[in-house]
């Protein structure tokens, strides 16, 4: 059918034609927006899950609606190996120069602004220049401990914000890349402004080893952040994720073609755009029927194959490699890491840096002790693919 009109959006981030099964996360979330901006208090908020679930379209989504209510809002993504600060300093000046607009939050705002630059000078971030000329504040945020110096900023941020009506949300997507200890101080300056009552939320995203990560971090990261789990659709969202679009451009899709692409796309929300997307295309007609979904399943697995899972696959080691070729002859996971140590047959203990340094790329993680799996939906099989027997 007409290229033109496919519905699907198969990519990062990309907004799908129907977001999904999401109602709950999205309610849940647009409540805490609310609150909190009428001072309120409610938990900030972690979405959980693997690779391609819709974690990324979920924070823009909650964008939207934070703007709706009135908050300005930062959105950022944690590259690997970047600290924290640095990528922190342009989203804050930006939303302090916004509030300080507002005439009832000048002074507030002028006030956050001078401990924004003893942040700066204190972390050494390059400022560039800086239009409007501010002091630092000495003694405010410039121990030089992020713990301390980011909850204080955090705080006259708030403070501003309050001055001026309004809230501010900072999102933060690939949360996992964060280094322990900027991890830390952000979840401490969460707790601060939560304390404080301020109209301030954040919003994180990543992949599932975040909880436990987050939980070493501070102990009461778990009564202050709420973790949304963020996974597969069930099959009535799933379903719905690929008719309605089909159905919005006039057009039709079979019920067996439907169970077909659920089946082999597991419900995970980025195989089912690819399937969709696929499928449009090489359909002659409506409705789509199964031929075509079966014809749409190799498309989109030769797609995947030589992109999606390629691009990860090719960022490992060759010993890194080995290692988790050895998971995928074990089946799909859950693994036990003795298991994966046994099938490339030495001592577990001798594995121990490499399973960290797959983990640190973001391709495995681990949901239990001892435990490992992919982070990645079907990579298992894709491994197998690429190497059969
Ligand atoms: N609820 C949903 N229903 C249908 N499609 C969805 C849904 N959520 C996301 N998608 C689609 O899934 C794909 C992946 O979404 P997204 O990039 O947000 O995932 P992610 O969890 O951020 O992945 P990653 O961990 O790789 O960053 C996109 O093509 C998007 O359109
Ligand atoms: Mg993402």
């Amino acid at each position: 059918m007409d290229p033109v009109r496919n519905p699907f959006a198969p990519g990062a981030g990309s907004q799908p034609p129907e977001l999904a099964g999401r109602d709950e996360i999205i309610a849940n979330a647009n409540v805490a927006l609310q609150r909190v901006l009428q001072g309120k208090s409610d938990q900030s908020q972690i979405l959980l899950g693997l690779r391609g679930v819709g974690k990324t379209v979920l924070l823009n989504k909650i964008e939207a609606m934070a703007e709706e209510h009135g908050y300005l809002t930062s959105f950022m993504e944690a590259p690997e190996d970047r600290p924290l600060p640095a990528l922190l300093y342009p989203m804050i000046q930006q939303t302090l120069r916004k509030l300080s607009v507002s005439e009832n939050a000048k002074a507030a705002a002028y006030f956050a602004m001078r401990a924004l630059r003893s942040f700066a000078r204190t972390f050494k971030i390059e400022v560039g220049d800086f239009s409007v000329a501010v002091d630092p504040e000495p003694g405010v945020a410039d121990s030089g401990n992020l713990e301390f110096d980011l909850p204080e900023l955090f705080v006259r941020i708030g403070e501003a914000a309050t001055a001026a009506g309004k809230g501010w949300v900072l999102l933060i997507d690939e949360l996992q890349y964060l280094k322990q200890a900027d991890l830390s101080a952000l979840i401490v300056a969460t707790h601060k402004i939560t304390q404080r009552n301020l109209p301030v939320l954040v919003f994180g995203a990543g992949l599932p080893q975040i909880a436990s990560l987050s939980g070493d971090a501070k102990s009461y990261a778990e009564r202050l952040f709420a973790y949304p789990r963020v996974g597969a659709l069930p099959e009535d969202a799933a379903i719905a994720a690929v008719r309605n679009p089909i159905e919005d451009e006039g057009e039709r899709i079979s019920s067996e073609a439907l169970s077909a692409i659920f089946a082999e796309t597991r419900g995970y929300p980025y195989y089912l755009q690819e399937w969709g997307y696929q499928a449009w295309n090489l359909a002659e007609k409506s409705p789509i029927g199964a031929d075509i979904a079966k014809a749409a399943s190799k498309a989109a697995l030769r797609r995947l194959d030589e992109g999606f899972f390629k691009v990860r696959y090719d960022r490992l080691t060759p010993k890194e490699k080995d290692y988790v070729c050895a998971m995928a002859t074990l089946g799909n996971g859950r693994y036990k890491s003795s298991d994966v140590a046994d099938a490339l047959g030495d001592a577990q203990q001798r594995f121990g840096p490499v399973r960290a340094s797959i983990i640190k790329k973001g391709m495995i993680f681990s949901p239990a002790y001892g435990e490992i799996d992919f982070t990645v939906p079907l990579f298992s099989e894709y491994l197998r693919r690429q190497q059969p027997g």
